[in-house]
């Protein structure tokens, strides 16, 4: 991996993300067989958190320490982030005391400055621009389930919001068909959009069910992310018919899998019915972000 920090997918290569993924296999393999694997030893990531989060959070947590190292969690208004001291020199100081640094905040553009101040990794999080951990442990699920990634026709239901930009840009570099259905209005960033639009192997839609049509795999996920709270109730007008429902899945190939980032609203963006069919591949999802990430932070803290 050639890059510093790990910010968005569409800095990624098709080469980055077959590496990053070939090494989170082997971090699943060594820790399932109990093989030591401490090639973090002695390190320290310093974790901030601006919104809530469980499997994040948990992951790099408990991954950092099976690597041999250690964390420290801030979150919210407990650091001084909180009371306006700069992200610059928030940067600058962290970069003093620990070797990398993840961050889960709202605006994308704190990240970039966090890290073009930063002299240690900073590993993006989740923003509301993107979530880039989350596409390498589904990226990494799919290939468990499918075997490769190139050529599988995947589909995203719902909002454009960060999963699907890093979803839309991750699965086309790996020469995956991508069709994405969102409501007028809910589209996928427009950088996201502009860098897409002229792949043939992109697709736009407003209609579910020609999404879904003969899809290997169904991504979803909630239709107000965080910080979208108040507009709940209208989101869900607005999404009618964005459900995937066992009726979407018939259109689908008869071994489509179903991933979802979680948490997930069941009886909106997903019936009950179609998550329990489908939450063994949901929750290896949700264990993959362990993996993928002991290999991101391996690969760019190991030194
Ligand atoms: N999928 C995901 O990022 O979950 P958390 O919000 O719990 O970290
Ligand atoms: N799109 C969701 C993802 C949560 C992991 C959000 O940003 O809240």
């Amino acid at each position: 991996m050639i890059q510093k920090h790990l910010l968005k997918m569409a800095d990624l290569t098709e080469q980055d993300i077959l590496e990053i993924l070939a090494l989170a296999d082997q971090m699943k393999f060594n820790q399932k067989n109990g093989i030591p694997h401490k090639v973090l030893e002695g390190k320290t990531l310093a974790m901030l958190f601006s919104k809530a989060s469980t499997r994040t959070r948990v992951s790099f947590e408990a991954g950092i320490i099976q690597l041999g190292g250690h964390s420290i969690v801030l979150t919210g208004n407990e650091s001084q982030i909180g009371r306006g001291e700069p992200i610059e020199d928030t940067a600058r100081v962290l970069s003093r005391y620990v070797d990398g640094i993840m961050i889960r905040t709202f605006a994308h553009r704190d990240v970039e400055i966090l890290a073009e101040y930063s002299t240690v990794p900073v590993i993006n999080g989740l923003t509301d621009y993107s979530h880039p951990c989350q596409i390498l442990a589904d990226l990494m699920t799919v290939r468990e389930k499918k075997a490769a990634l190139n050529g599988l026709n995947v589909c995203w239901i719902g909002d454009g919001n960060n999963v699907c930009n890093s979803l839309i840009a991750g699965a086309l570099t790996c020469g995956m068909n991508v069709r994405v259905a969102c409501p007028e209005g809910y589209d996928p960033d427009s950088d996201v959009l502009a860098a897409a639009q002229n792949n043939p192997q992109f697709n736009l839609l407003r209609c579910p069910k020609a999404a879904a049509e003969d899809s290997d795999v169904i991504f979803t996920d909630v239709f107000a992310s965080m910080g979208q709270e108040s507009e709940q109730e209208q989101r869900q007008k607005d999404f009618e018919g964005f459900q995937v429902n066992q009726e979407l899945m018939s259109l689908a190939r008869p071994d489509c899998m179903v991933q979802h980032c979680l948490p997930a609203h069941r009886g909106e963006e997903i019936t009950a019915g179609v998550f329990e069919a489908h939450a063994g591949e949901i929750f290896d999802e949700a264990e993959n972000r362990l993996h993928a990430q002991k290999a991101v932070m391996a690969l760019l803290m190991g030194g």
